[in-house]
């Protein structure tokens, strides 16, 4: 079956066999995303922002930001469309070839694998935008994050020491969802 168009929702089964949709966020998103932010841990917040306590306009929203191309692309449980659970901050750099994505996935849904499907829905928003790499920042002690760079094939640019950025290659000729 072919994957759904970029942009639309995409329906996923976890490892517990729970469902969950991921989609863009949109305008609607913001609240939800503001008190998925407020559910997450002083950790995951830092593994994310390097900072636990992110200033509001660090926090993504569906509105693109100024001066960049940028997409937000949010979870929820199939059953609860109204409770964000994960989100991922897709930016375009260098004329579109190069984006930078970053993962959050809510305390309470972590290990269940929602990371690994909302790094296939990014890269799939990457490639519809013309991505040919995706880099990620990940803190060399963040073992989650390095397990799933390291299954996308990423490769640490030298040089590093605490913290590492990966460049993930995006195959055009593949969707992975
Ligand atoms: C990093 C993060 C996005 C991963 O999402 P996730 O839903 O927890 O990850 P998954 O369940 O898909 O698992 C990814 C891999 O990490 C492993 N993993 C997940 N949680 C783990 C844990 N607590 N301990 C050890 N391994 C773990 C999984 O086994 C899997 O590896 P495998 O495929 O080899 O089995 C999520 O943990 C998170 O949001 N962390 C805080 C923010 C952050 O670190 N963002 C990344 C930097 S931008």
């Amino acid at each position: 079956m072919s994957p759904p168009p970029p942009g639309r929702e995409a329906q996923h089964i976890l490892h517990s066999g729970r469902q969950v949709t991921t989609h863009p966020a949109r305008p609607e998103s913001d609240v939800a995303l503001r008190a998925m932010y407020a559910r997450c841990s002083a950790e995951s917040l830092y593994a994310r922002y390097r900072t636990a306590s992110p200033t509001p306009s660090a926090v993504p929203g569906p509105v693109h930001r100024s001066g960049c191309t940028a997409v937000t692309l949010v979870a929820h449980p199939a059953e609860d469309p109204g409770q964000l659970i994960a989100a991922a901050e897709l930016v375009g750099l260098t004329a579109g070839r190069e984006w930078e994505a970053a993962l959050l996935v809510e305390d309470a849904w972590q290990g269940c694998g929602l990371g690994t499907v909302l790094a296939a829905v990014v890269l799939d928003a990457a490639r519809a935008r013309g991505a040919t790499t995706v880099t990620a920042s990940v803190a060399l002690s963040n073992g989650p994050a390095l397990r799933l760079v390291n299954h996308l094939g990423g490769r640490p640019r030298p040089p590093y020491t605490i913290e590492a950025v990966f460049d993930i290659p995006v195959d055009p000729t593949r969707a992975s969802t």
